[in-house]
Formats: C-alpha cells, structure tokens, sequence
C-alpha cells in the first residue's frame, strides 16, 4: 500500500457475511486486506431489522480477531449496550443521536471504556448535532442509505453532506475519521472519497464478490476498491 492510500480504511459490513461461517468470513475479508471489521447492530425498534449483539462482538474477539470492530449501534435506548459492547472488544462504538437523550454523556461513556466514539448521521439528520461535541467524537458516519438493510442504493444528496462534514472536521483540527455507510461500491468510492470521506463501509459489494472456488476470495473486490482509491489523499 502505498503512503497516500495508507489513510483510507476499508471497513467490510459484516451484514451481508455469511452468518453460519462469521469467524472465518470476517479472518478471509481481513486477509484479503480490509482495515476494520464494521459491526451493523439492529434492534427491530430504532431500525426495522433485527441482527447481533454483544455477544458475537465477544465471539469474533475469542476467535482471534485483532483487527478494529467498528460497532454501528442502531439500537434505542443505547447506552446499557455501550457498556455491554466496550466489555464486548469493541474498537469504535458509534450511535445516532436520535437513539440518546443525552448525546454527550453517550459519547462520554464511550471514551470512558477506552474506545473510539462516533455519532451517525441518517440521511436526514442535520450536522448540526456536531456543533457542541466535536472535541468528544473520533468518528463521524454519514448514512447514504437509511439504515436497517443492505444492498440499497446510494443517496446522491450524502456527497453534499459528506463536503459539509469534511469542512467541519477540518475546521476543528481535529483527528476525526469520516465514514461513509450505504451502497458503496467499486464504482462509486473515488468520488466519494473525493467528497471527503476516508473509511468506507461496504457490505453487499464485498460479500457478494464470494467465490468459494478461491482460497483468497475478497482479494480481488479489495484490490479494486483500492485501485480507485489510489492516488488520492484522504488528507487535504
Ligand atoms: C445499513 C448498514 C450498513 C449496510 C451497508 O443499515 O448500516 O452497514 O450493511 O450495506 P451495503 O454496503 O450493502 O449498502
Ligand atoms: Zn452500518
């Protein structure tokens, strides 16, 4: 890997794994070279659909998984389960807004239990619940589809937002990370990533390239995610 694509994270959704194989899934992804283990948590409430907990975050961590876990909470109420996912291995734990009566002491808890936090933004929910917590996030993540499936199709309008965002960030100096959640594909992450995020999420484009025939199946999905990566900065 080159130094100017070393910055950008591939963060394969564990959503569209196999879930009778996840152990293995998630060590073939990372052989394949993805950077972060994203981790999508629904609790058929906050989002109508219904995946994994704490539990399975353990399981990966006692398989020997070492890379991050991203944990995407889609859950209401959430802060019980911060706590259940910092014991769990967690790496980053991020939370919509929506899902918290008290955003910053749901951040706090977070960085309280020594993890990475992040808020998430559904395709209609303003930045502007940045604006008094940038000094307490590591992580912003921009929905590009609404949450709860995968396979759906990317929401044009993010690419403003994420400029939005990117703009935000860079204004506060800070060493925050923009991530990018919802119909990713090889096709369309140059042009996100020039519109300023630098950790992708992609589910479907990645574990649908599976073929099982290939030892080291994600190899060639990774390879071209990354080719149109290349070149570029994630720092301006
Ligand atoms: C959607 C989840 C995503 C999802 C992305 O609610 O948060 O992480 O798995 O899947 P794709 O990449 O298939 O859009
Ligand atoms: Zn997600």
């Amino acid at each position: 890997m080159s130094e100017t694509t070393r910055d950008f994270y591939i963060a394969p959704s564990i959503l569209s794994a196999d879930f009778a194989r996840l152990g293995e899934e998630v060590d073939d992804v990372l052989a394949s070279g993805a950077d972060i283990v994203h981790f999508d948590v629904m609790d058929n409430h906050f989002v109508p659909n219904l995946t994994i907990g704490p539990m399975v975050c353990e399981a990966l961590r006692k398989h020997g998984v070492t890379a991050p876990i991203d944990a995407h909470l889609m859950v209401k109420p959430v802060d019980r389960l911060i706590g259940d996912f910092i014991d769990a291995g967690a790496s980053y734990i991020t939370f919509h807004p929506e899902a918290s009566d008290h955003i910053d002491r749901s951040l706090q808890l977070i960085r309280d239990g020594g993890c990475k936090s992040g808020l998430v933004f559904n395709p209609a929910t303003p930045l502007s619940f940045l604006d008094y917590v940038m000094d307490k996030v590591d992580m912003v993540l921009l929905m590009s589809v609404n949450p709860g499936f995968g396979g759906q199709a990317f929401l044009p309008g993010t690419l403003d937002k994420l400029r939005e965002a990117r703009r935000r960030i860079d204004a506060s100096g800070r060493d925050i990370r923009l991530e990018i959640d919802g119909g990713v594909k090889v096709e369309n992450i140059a042009e996100i990533a020039r519109a300023g995020a630098d950790t992708f999420v992609a589910g479907s484009a990645i574990f649908k390239a599976r073929n099982e025939v290939d030892p080291h199946h994600y190899d060639s999905v990774l390879r071209e995610l990354r080719e149109q990566l290349a070149g570029m900065s994630s720092r301006p």
